[in-house]
């Protein structure tokens, strides 16, 4: 089959080749891959963390070609989304059973390969901000993938949600998805009980230092490549029992997947595909993503749409 693979000759350290096809083990399904999507992740640390010649891609949206063996998951001819650590950007995958989600009637293919490494980390690290209603949230790298869906859910539960972002271009749509405030840089931010970050480097710092005592911040990217400086003596004496939290998205993905899919079935969340194109485009793509030009997720068509 063809599959992008991690060539450290090619641009991006993507490269197109004939593969053979994934075996699934006995709780695996083998999907036809419609559509997939980039995560800032699987990029910028493509050459640190996959091995040459291994297949990228965490996400990926289409039909079931043979049922997990186990006995478990959808049966064959069910539209499926999945999130695993790789193997996406192919024109078949495997994916545990419990990592799997039936895609609604309704939901295009392409939403849904947007959703399962941003969505799902957006939704279970919105889930341990604590208590959401009537308090004020913070989320930085708010313009990105994971960003514009921590925006919907969390001012869907009741937060005052402000919305921090690199410029105002970057900003736009996201009143719209339920941003209270959108901010550019931290600067005259006040307080706030909680936070998500994405980026990292110096604005973790700030973050941390615009928690009210006993606030959190979800530590969840760091876009930014850059490291951070703490100084925790100043941070307990300003914001007393202020903690900060690295998180990791958990498996099953699943469940969380099958949640979100739901909510745009319904028409309550809304994926932010802002890029679309043929995986023959896949450099365009990388591009735009890793230089900030796409305001939410990029996505891909695999074999018959690619
Ligand atoms: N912990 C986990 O389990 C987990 C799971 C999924 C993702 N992540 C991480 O979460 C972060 C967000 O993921 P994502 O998929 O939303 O990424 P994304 O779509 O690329 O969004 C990242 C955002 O960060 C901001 N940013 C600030 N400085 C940047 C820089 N130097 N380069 C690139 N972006 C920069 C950008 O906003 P502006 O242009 O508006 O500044 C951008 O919209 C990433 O760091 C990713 O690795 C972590």
């Amino acid at each position: 089959m063809r599959a992008l693979i991690h060539d450290p000759h090619a641009p991006r350290r993507l490269g197109f080749a004939d593969v053979p096809a994934p075996r699934p083990a006995r709780s695996e399904a083998l999907i036809d891959v419609h559509a997939t999507s980039l995560n800032f992740g699987e990029l910028a640390y493509m050459a640190e963390r996959l091995p040459v010649g291994a297949v990228p891609g965490w996400d990926a949206a289409g039909i079931v070609v043979a049922a997990a063996a186990d006995g478990s998951g959808p049966p064959v001819g069910t539209r499926v989304a999945g999130f695993a650590p790789g193997g996406a950007w192919a024109e078949q995958r495997v994916v545990d059973t419990a990592n799997l989600a039936t895609v609604p009637d309704g939901v295009d293919l392409a939403a849904a390969a947007a959703l399962p490494a941003a969505g799902v980390s957006a939704l279970q690290a919105v889930g341990r901000l604590g208590p959401l209603a009537g308090r004020r949230i913070l989320i930085t790298g708010a313009s990105g993938g994971l960003g514009r869906v921590a925006v919907q859910l969390a001012a869907q539960g009741g937060a005052h949600v402000i919305a921090a972002v690199g410029s105002v271009a970057r900003g736009t749509g996201l009143t719209e998805l339920g941003a209270a405030e959108v901010v550019v840089g931290l600067d005259g931010v006040a307080p706030v009980s909680a936070a998500l970050d994405n980026v990292g480097g110096e604005l973790l710092a700030q973050v941390a230092g615009l928690l009210e005592p006993g606030g959190i911040v979800q530590a969840v990217g760091k876009a930014s490549l850059q490291p951070t400086t703490i100084d925790f003596e100043e941070l307990r004496n300003r914001n007393g029992n202020a903690a900060i939290a690295a998180f990791a998205v958990q498996p099953p993905f699943g469940p969380d997947l099958a949640v979100l899919l739901d909510a745009v079935a319904t028409g309550q969340l809304d994926a932010q595909v802002d890029w679309q194109g043929p995986w023959a485009e896949v450099h365009k793509a990388a591009e735009a993503l890793l230089e900030r030009r796409v305001k939410g997720k990029a996505v891909m068509r695999i074999g018959t749409g690619g």
